[in-house]
């Protein structure tokens, strides 16, 4: 097992990652002292690990709510369920929230645990690679709102993270791909070491390889935890996390939730991002080659769906990194290297959206 600390002082935290952690009640021991505790789950996952989660955690009195399985239920009123079961059950301020599941999940209970009675603890036990590598730490929590993408939320710490590595196994070929995005958006904002190594393990990481999946579990997760313990609450160097994320909310809302994706919609995002990097001749040619191919081989959408630019840009101007009403984006200088700015040409972001900027091949 390894684990890694996110420093944020009285409220720093752990994350453990290893095989089978879910069912090992030493996984629990600190970071749930509570007696009452709601986890929340659904459908899908539940099935396949609520009881091995609850074996872990007697002999407290556990109560599990299923949400049903989708984006597209990533909402105030999902959370308004959770709400209801922690209310009818008298749960008081003592009590902890376990999530069990990938990022949809986790960003829900996480919002429910951060007002429930002003806040109560909160545990994240992430089963996808996507919530492993990236929404289970940090304690962005929240849901979307019809007019845009995690509109509504909190910024909410766990006490810790629990990251069960085996339980990537049952997770289907498609959700794998989508997590594996988000790991080559570490390789890209912070190293290039990193890109260079998940371009030689690409085949492994696709087949599941355990040893490929925790190097890549770890290494996303010190980078994320360095950035979120040098900046929590987003001021400053945290934007660059949402590298392509601009790009790819825009894409998500656009197209419905449920058509890509959010690692999906986030890959495409990237290429958007660093297609614009090149126009504005920051990003070298060579460098913009290799995202492109890696993505692709990652089997990751790299074109654009045929959504009129207007309808992007629209998304775009309520992101959650505008300011003063500029949109600002996180673009590239290298691989490894980028940046937030407000300063790019608005006629090259009206062509990138358009999937044509100028120059690029
Ligand atoms: P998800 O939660 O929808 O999970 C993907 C699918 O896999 C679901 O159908 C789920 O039921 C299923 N599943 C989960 N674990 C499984 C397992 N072990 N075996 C089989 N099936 C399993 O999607 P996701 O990609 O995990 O998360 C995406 C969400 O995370 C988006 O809403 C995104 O906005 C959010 N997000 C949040 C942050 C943050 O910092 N809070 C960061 C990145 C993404
Ligand atoms: N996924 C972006 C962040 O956690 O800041």
């Amino acid at each position: 097992m390894d684990t890694l600390t996110v420093e944020l002082g009285s409220r720093s935290y752990p994350i453990l990652i290893g095989q089978g952690l879910l069912g090992d009640p030493r996984s629990f021991a600190e970071s749930v002292p509570a007696s009452d505790v709601l986890i929340v789950s659904n459908t899908t996952v539940a099935p396949l690990y609520l009881s091995t989660l609850e074996a872990a955690l007697r002999p407290r009195r556990t109560l599990a709510t299923l949400l049903p399985d989708g984006e597209s239920y990533k909402t105030l009123d999902t959370v308004a369920r959770i709400l209801d079961v922690l209310v009818a059950n008298r749960f008081g301020r003592d009590c902890a929230v376990v999530a069990l599941g990938g990022g949809v999940v986790g960003d829900m209970a996480g919002f429910a645990a951060a007002v429930y009675q002003r806040g109560v603890a909160f545990v994240q036990v992430p089963t996808t690679l996507l919530a492993q590598v990236d929404s289970a730490v940090g304690g962005k929590t929240g849901v979307n709102h019809p007019g845009g993408k995690n509109l509504i939320g909190a910024f909410h710490q766990p006490a810790a993270v629990v990251a069960d590595t085996a339980t990537l196994a049952t997770l289907a070929p498609r959700e794998l791909r989508a997590g594996l995005a988000e790991v080559v958006k570490y390789g890209l904002i912070r190293d290039s070491v990193f890109f260079a190594w998940l371009e030689q393990r690409a085949e492994a990481l696709l087949a599941g390889e355990p040893e490929a999946l925790a190097h890549v579990i770890r290494r996303s997760c010190q980078i994320k935890a360095a950035i979120v313990g040098q900046d929590e609450r987003e001021h400053g160097e945290r934007a660059l996390l949402n590298f392509g994320h601009t790009f790819g909310h825009a894409l998500e809302s656009a197209t419905g939730y449920g058509r890509w994706l959010h690692g999906e919609a986030v890959g495409a995002g990237m290429i958007m991002a660093a297609r614009m990097s090149h126009a504005s001749g920051l990003l070298p040619q060579a460098d913009l080659r290799r995202l492109v191919g890696l993505i692709e081989r990652l089997g990751l959408p790299v074109s654009i769906p045929d959504v009129p630019a207007a309808a992007l840009l629209e998304h775009m101007r309520i992101d959650k990194k505008v300011l003063g009403g500029r949109i600002r984006l996180v673009l590239l200088r290298g691989i490894g290297s980028a940046f937030v700015t407000a300063e790019y040409d608005p006629i090259l972001l009206r062509h990138t959206l358009e999937g044509h900027p100028a120059g690029i091949s």
